[in-house]
């Protein structure tokens, strides 16, 4: 069941499509990346979801079960989050309970609570402006979850952290996962592989790749045959083209890579090849790719 799904979301700046008739399907009960580059339009588009933003056309549509004041059901940690950083971390999480309509009392109740769960125990009467990056972040993810959200949506999360800080935040988000839906933006695709099920990849405002991420990762996983040669071989690659185990081929000059259907058919074909034996096979290597060159491919 989606717990927001989008149709034709977009936002135009200017004249310009900095979010592109986008369809989002945000499941209940899973983490979902938004992954692209630098001015994909990730935080334009989570800006949308959590009411920050005006959409400038296209639909948002929240679960029947979660109509009316969407910032009830939608914990949001920003991207450059602002912390008063005169303020004790306890106070912090108490004031934006406050700020976010709960009375004293009760974020006073909670407060404890959510700071333990996010590893803040020992340090929340120390001042703001003595934490680490990856307290800050792990501050912002407690105030974010005051109000119990149903969804919570984190905009790079860990893009600021160094490696420790990182962890750290990648290992609560694991832990948060199992009682709150999560969203979050990142351009390393790394981050969503650890904590994610489902994935969208965007770039320039529009999805270009989406889905489960194990289906993804299967999907995309291919053998891949890279060739080199004392002669050029390019025009001996042309032999190739028509075969159809062949997936992609490459070819410049002496060097060759291929992606293929099924390695084993591949390899005899190619060793036993007289053509290229002629060329001189000065190496022969066989390895996969990932998801991973698929990333780089579509968002370069
Ligand atoms: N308020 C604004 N006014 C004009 N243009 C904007 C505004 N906000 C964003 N943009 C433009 O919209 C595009 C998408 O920006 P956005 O911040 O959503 O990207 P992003 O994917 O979050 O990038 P980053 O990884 O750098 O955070 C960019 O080209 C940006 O310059
Ligand atoms: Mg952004």
């Amino acid at each position: 069941m989606s717990l927001i799904l989008t149709e034709a979301l977009t936002k135009t700046f200017n004249g310009t499509n900095a979010v592109d008739q986008i369809d989002l399907s945000i499941k209940e009960g899973v983490c979902t990346a938004l992954l692209g580059p630098n001015g994909a339009g990730k935080t334009t588009t989570l800006n949308m979801l959590t009411g920050l933003m005006k959409k400038s056309s296209g639909n948002i549509i929240f679960d029947k079960r979660y109509s009316g004041d969407r910032r009830k059901y939608i914990g949001y940690l920003p991207q450059y989050p602002k912390f008063y950083s005169w303020m004790t971390g306890e106070e912090y999480v108490i004031y934006s309970g406050q700020l976010g309509g709960i009375s004293k009392q009760e974020a006073i109740k909670k407060t404890d609570d959510l700071l333990a769960m996010v590893g803040l125990s020992d340090d929340k009467r120390k001042k703001i402006a003595g934490y680490s990056g990856g307290m800050k972040q792990r501050l912002g993810i407690a105030q974010a979850l005051i109000h119990d959200p149903k969804l919570l949506i984190l905009d790079e999360p860990v893009s600021a952290l160094d490696p420790i800080g990182r962890r750290e935040v990648l290992e609560l988000m694991k832990t948060l996962k199992k009682k709150t839906s999560i969203l979050f933006s990142t351009h390393v695709l790394h981050d969503a592989e650890e904590v994610c099920e489902d994935i969208f990849i965007i770039k320039k405002g529009k999805v270009v790749v989406e889905g489960n991420l194990g289906e993804l990762q299967k999907k995309y996983q291919k053998p891949t045959i890279y060739i080199e040669t004392e002669e050029p071989l390019e025009s001996w690659s042309q032999s190739l083209k028509d075969i159809e185990w062949l997936r992609h081929i490459e070819a410049d000059n002496t060097k060759l890579t291929i992606t293929v259907e099924n390695i084993d058919v591949a390899r005899e074909y190619i060793l036993n090849n007289t053509g290229l034996r002629n060329l001189n096979i000065k190496s022969f290597q066989v390895a996969k790719t990932t998801l991973e060159d698929l990333f780089m491919e579509v968002t370069k």
